[in-house]
């Protein structure tokens, strides 16, 4: 069990190890770009939060809350969480790959601007992390990278956790694993070499109204309470990247 607990720089050395020399170079890339992609994500659905009343107020119609306005916010919130500038892409290494998440977060907002806009309905369904997963379905299309949310008690289908995945939140379930800190491996997936990450989140107080107690009762979506209870582990935001 000892490896599964790897530093990032081991991995990127065990990287090495595994798929050679010419892969190597590009580990670490890697690495941080799956870091990244999973911040981009965090920083999405945390604007959809912030703005989750106004989205979900019956008494407006048009609420302001466009797929230009979501993805903004999303670039100066990942600037001032990263310093990394995505409106001046050509400073940034790799910022096509950035703004294809951008860009599928935004497609997501515009693509449920009536449902968004619909005066005299409080709860739209319009959440973060259904907004995570429908921006991590396009931009699997336009990259191949897969990005998603998984969950040991997951709710939509299309999250539950593979093999692999189930692993790693067993072992991110087991207190010994250090809080917070993500997990990293490049391994097989469908016979390619692939580079995977999966960063634990755990339950806050915010997400006890559906995710908490009574177990078992409804939440404002119709779905069955999990009983977490704040600190819990959550789940993980989940990235496999193609290694060239
Ligand atoms: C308004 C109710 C609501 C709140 C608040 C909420 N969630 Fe969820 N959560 C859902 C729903 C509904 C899904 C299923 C999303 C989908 O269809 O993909 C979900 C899915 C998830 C998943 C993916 C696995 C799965 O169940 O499919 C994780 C992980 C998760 N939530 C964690 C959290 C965390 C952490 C918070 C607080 C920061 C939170 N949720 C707040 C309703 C909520």
């Amino acid at each position: 069990m000892a490896n599964h607990f790897l530093s990032r720089t081991v991995v990127a050395v065990l990287a090495v190890a595994c798929v050679g020399m010419p892969v190597a170079a590009s580990a670490n890339t890697e690495v941080e770009t799956a870091e990244l992609l999973i911040k981009l994500v965090q920083v999405g659905r945390g604007v959809l939060s912030e703005n989750q009343a106004t989205i979900n107020d019956a008494s407006k119609g048009d609420k302001g809350i466009t797929g230009d306005f979501v993805a903004n916010q999303v670039i100066d919130r990942f600037r001032k969480a990263t310093k990394i500038d995505l409106s001046r892409p050509a400073t940034v290494p790799q910022a096509p790959l950035f703004l294809a998440m951008v860009e599928s977060e935004k497609e997501v907002i515009d693509e449920a601007q009536p449902v968004i806009n619909k005066q005299g309905v409080g709860f739209k369904g319009i959440i973060p992390a259904v907004f995570a997963r429908k921006s991590g379905e396009r931009f699997y299309r336009k990259t191949g990278i897969r990005v998603k949310l998984t969950s040991i008690d997951y709710r939509f289908p299309g999250n539950r956790p593979d093999d692999f995945e189930a692993e790693v939140l067993r072992i991110f379930a087991d207190t010994r694993h250090p809080k917070g800190q993500p997990y990293s491996k490049a391994t097989m997936l469908d016979g390619r070499p692939v580079l995977r990450m999966m960063d634990p989140e755990y339950a806050a107080t915010t997400c006890l109204s559906c995710h908490g107690n009574p177990k078992g009762e409804r939440d404002v979506t119709g779905a069955k309470k999990e009983g977490w209870h704040e600190g819990d582990l959550a789940g993980a935001i989940s990235i496999v990247i193609p290694m060239k």
